[in-house]
């Protein structure tokens, strides 16, 4: 990495410096805009993709991003592996290290993301986790830099469930030097662990890290209204008693209206209308969401170019982008 950490595996935002992740953002922009340029980078490898739980985006970019990177992709469902069920994690790690160069997992337990990269020799990267989901968080802050020019001083405003998506993105904006506002109901907010530890960095980076139960607070000034699903993948049993919970957080014209007059909206999909967000907002000319999922994309080229190719990535011209993202 061109920061600090030296990572064979991406399991979390926090396991890098604040220069990886600028680093990591910068090489998912020049991906974006010079594709052809790495259209042979990664010839021949391949990156199996474990899946024990459902996906649109997840699936097709890291497909199709592996493909124009010149590799392979190959799809595991839960019912090919049932991991830690059928066979034991440590046993489905010593397989595929000798048979593919990468692998990518969506699970429910983070533990088996951690235990999978301790066993396996090449690059793990989570694929979501009941506890994070690093990768949006990348394309998350891709998108923001995109429409704002810079990410530092930023006020971003998650509303909603304390969930997996909240955790990575508030991980992340305290890298970059964001306000990250998480507004929840009580009792579904982000554990303490995961709220001091991006504070102690945001004091780092010039961020600051603010969790409210007061959604009007939270928007108020906002440079990004960002919400996800009040029920997340494992938690379908509690949606009908959530949605009376969480029915003061949903994202409407009016909330959004609290946010600055061009601040931008963003979700990371699947969306559930009319619950955690209106139409009038996710279909607005300042909703993002579409180009925040395309990032997926371009960010994950990126993070697989550099877990499975290293330093061999950096053309000339990612200094220069480099030095006018003021991160
Ligand atoms: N945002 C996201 O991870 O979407 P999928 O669940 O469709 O992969
Ligand atoms: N929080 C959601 C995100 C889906 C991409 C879930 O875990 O289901």
């Amino acid at each position: 990495m061109n920061g600090n950490a030296n990572r064979k595996d991406f399991l979390s935002i926090r396991d890098f410096s604040p220069s990886d992740i600028q680093y990591l953002l910068t090489l998912g922009r020049q991906v974006k805009a010079h594709p052809s340029a790495y259209g042979s980078a990664l010839r021949g490898e391949t990156l199996a993709m474990i899946f024990e739980k459902p996906s649109l985006r997840t699936r097709v970019t890291f497909d199709v991003g592996i493909q124009q990177l010149g590799g392979f992709s190959l799809y595991l469902s839960p019912v090919e592996i049932n991991l830690g069920k059928r066979e034991s994690v440590y046993d489905v790690a010593k397989n595929l290290e000798r048979m593919v160069q990468g692998i990518m997992i969506r699970t429910y337990s983070h533990e088996i993301v951690e235990q999978m990269a301790v066993y396996a020799s090449i690059p793990i990267i989570n694929g979501l986790t009941d506890y994070s989901h690093p990768c949006q968080a990348m394309a998350d802050y891709l998108t923001i830099w995109e429409a704002k020019q810079h990410l530092d001083g930023l006020k971003i405003a998650f509303i909603g469930d304390g969930n997996n998506v909240a955790r990575s993105l508030m991980f992340a904006g305290a890298q970059v030097g964001a306000h990250v506002w998480v507004a929840t109901p009580p009792g579904y907010e982000l554990d303490a662990h995961s709220v001091a530890w991006a504070r102690k960095r945001a004091v780092e980076t010039g961020g600051t890290c603010t969790v409210t139960n007061d959604p009007d607070e939270a928007a108020s000034g906002a440079d990004v209204i960002y919400t996800d699903v009040w029920a997340s993948m494992g938690k379908e049993a509690e949606a009908e008693k959530r949605k009376h919970i969480f029915l003061p957080y949903q994202v409407d014209a009016t909330l959004f209206r609290r946010a600055k007059p061009d601040a931008i909206f963003l979700h990371c999909l699947p969306a559930h209308r009319g619950d955690e967000v209106t139409d009038d907002v996710i279909d607005s000319p300042r909703s993002l969401v579409f180009q925040q999922a395309e990032n997926r994309l371009h960010s994950q080229k990126a993070i697989m170019l550099e877990l499975m190719k290293g330093e061999f990535v950096k053309l000339p011209g990612l200094v220069e982008l480099q030095e006018l993202a003021h991160i």
